[in-house]
């Protein structure tokens, strides 16, 4: 039992707005094509006196941010250090399903997952959080999570800012709930806090010039309407998969869970004086989590415990206070234009359209189903052959907004309820708030480069309450060409018999030519079973496992993977 002045306080301090104002954090950045990430518990301070246990990356709460040049070959050790297993995912990237840290990937605690991959993606913003089935909200509300921004030659050649922490800023905003203890409540709808980068009632001190803000809504359920003081305009300059055409002039912009945006605010006239971005909730439609009623419906309200009391709910409230100091030496003081030529994907090119349909009983806490099942993980609910260029066609029968997000691709939105998007959402994004009550939206996007007919990737709500319930799908990409997905070459000259085996297996690399550091024997779960170092041409393995489908993960001295199968029978 805490005593009766504490829980005053505490309730106080939970609710109440802006007592201090605290300098926004900047989480440090990492770049290269080494990256290590320690995975940790520890505890934070949000509201003085009271502390929280935490989990974050190299540190106590949130990680750094990775910057990561476009091409380049890297290699990311995750060390997990929780006394939780969980998993972490690279959103928004173009990689492997092996490399995306879906909900089969796991890291165990004490072990190290090393993902390493090309980057594939356009400049742009993503971000890495952790996705262990029914256990996301957890570690994400915890703590973990970090931006992912990615640079390249066509967004260097233009003007933009782009110093971390000076005129380019981070920007992850969250809500959360504490419970009367002050530790983080995932389980309920009582996120009442907002933070930014950690910081609650934050201040940001910038420069008299254009001014970058990458902005992640990294909330587990909450949809904000951003905007400026006295409706200022801003520029939309880029969304989920990267760089715009063009600019997009606003005064608005509504962010879903797991949604980045690319923002410049031209703050040249306003040396000396305060600004404050905000969430303009009053504005957001019914049937959004975060407006005034959350359902279609005004009884739906009532579906949600606590939600009329949140204070965050369907009222205006400050996200940030920006004071504008002197400008920097160099400063940026014009917006482009125009910015990247963008490759469009026209409708009537499509190999098939796919239908998704979101279902419950008719409540807005769910369990919510996707195309009648909710998530199984042993099931694939969809086959994609490799090179597919798809509609996917999203209708949500419940009453309750979901931001649908589909891991490997970036798609463009053809219509919403049958109208073509606004401008701030004709880019490429890998999350769509798909309306409501009857809701559609169909996008365009095609299936590249990786074909894994066991591991697949994720499609789910990106809230993540609704996700840890269910509301997610697996779908593997295959290559009709080749039915073990063995795209490259050099996986064909490895030899692997007998295949199925009981156990007793032989792997053979004389054929290869590179030089092999390591073999290892990974399960479908994504746990190592054996690894074999600097291996001789022929490994005979002897290994007593369950039947099922194994990978042999075959490293080369210049850090490639390639992967092939074993069935054990
Ligand atoms: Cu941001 Cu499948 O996740
Ligand atoms: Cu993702
Ligand atoms: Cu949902």
């Amino acid at each position: 039992m805490k005593p009766i002045s504490t829980l005053i306080v505490m309730s106080s301090l939970f609710t109440t707005v802006a007592i201090a104002q605290n300098p926004l954090a900047i989480p440090p950045s990492l770049s290269g094509t080494n990256f290590n990430l320690t995975l940790q518990e520890g505890t934070t301070d949000f509201y003085l006196g009271v502390t929280t246990n935490t989990m974050g990356a190299n540190g106590s709460l949130l990680g750094p941010t990775l910057i990561l040049q476009k091409d380049d070959f890297i290699s990311i050790s995750v060390d997990n250090q929780l006394q939780d297993t969980t998993t972490i995912h690279w959103h928004g990237m173009h990689v492997a399903p092996e490399n995306d840290g879906g909900p089969h990937s796991i890291i165990p605690p004490n072990s190290i997952w090393n993902p390493q991959f090309t980057v594939m993606d356009q400049a742009g913003i993503n971000w890495y959080h952790p996705h262990l089935h029914m256990q996301t909200n957890k570690h994400v509300s915890k703590g973990i999570a970090g931006l992912i921004i990615v640079k390249d030659a066509d967004e260097a050649a233009l003007t933009l800012p782009r110093d971390y922490g000076v005129d380019d800023f981070p920007i992850v905003i969250q809500t959360k709930g504490f419970d009367s203890n002050g530790q983080i409540e995932w389980m309920s709808e009582l996120d009442t806090s907002l933070m930014v980068n950690g910081t609650i009632d934050p201040y940001l001190d910038a420069p008299a010039q254009v001014v970058r803000l990458r902005i992640l809504n990294g909330s587990s359920q909450r949809v904000y309407k951003l905007g400026f003081t006295n409706d200022m305009a801003f520029e939309l300059i880029g969304t989920d998969g990267g760089l715009l055409e063009a600019p997009v002039n606003l005064t608005r912009y509504q962010m879903a869970p797991g949604q980045r945006a690319d923002i410049l605010v031209d703050l040249s006239s306003l040396q000396g004086q305060s600004l404050q971005l905000l969430s303009y909730s009053s504005e957001i439609g019914n049937a959004i989590y975060g407006s005034s009623q959350p359902g279609i419906m005004p009884q739906h309200t009532n579906n949600l415990v606590g939600y009329t009391s949140n204070p965050l709910n369907g009222t205006n409230f400050v996200i940030l206070d920006l004071n504008i100091g002197a400008p920097t030496a160099a400063p940026v003081t014009t917006i482009p234009s125009t910015l990247i030529t963008q490759n469009i994907l026209a409708e009537g090119t499509e190999d098939i359209t796919r239908s998704l349909t979101f279902s419950t009983q008719q409540n807005i806490v769910g369990p919510f189903l996707i195309n009648g099942s909710t998530f199984d993980m042993g099931t694939i609910n969809e086959t994609i052959p490799l090179g597919n260029r798809e509609i996917w066609s999203l209708t949500n029968q419940t009453p309750i907004a979901h931001p649908f997000h589909i891991h490997d691709v970036q798609f463009r939105i053809l219509d919403i309820n049958g109208n073509p998007p606004p401008p701030e959402l004709q880019g490429l994004n890998d999350v769509v708030l798909v309306p409501g009550g009857m809701g559609n939206i169909r996008f365009i996007t095609e299936f590249l480069d990786f074909a894994n007919d066991t591991i697949p990737y994720m499609y789910h709500c990106h809230m993540l309450t609704h996700e840890d319930q269910g509301m997610m799908g697996q779908f593997i990409v295959t290559d009709p060409n080749n039915d073990l997905s063995e795209n490259n070459g050099l996986e064909r000259k490895i030899l692997v018999y007998p295949n199925p085996s009981a156990g007793d297996f032989h792997v053979d690399i004389s054929n290869l030519g590179d030089e092999v550091t390591e073999i290892s024997i990974i399960s479908s779960a994504g746990i190592k079973i054996k690894t074999v170092e600097s291996p001789s041409h022929i490994t005979e393995f002897n290994v007593n496992l369950d039947t099922g489908i194994y990978f042999i993960n075959i490293q080369l001295s210049n850090g490639q993977i390639l992967t092939k199968k074993v069935v054990i029978e």
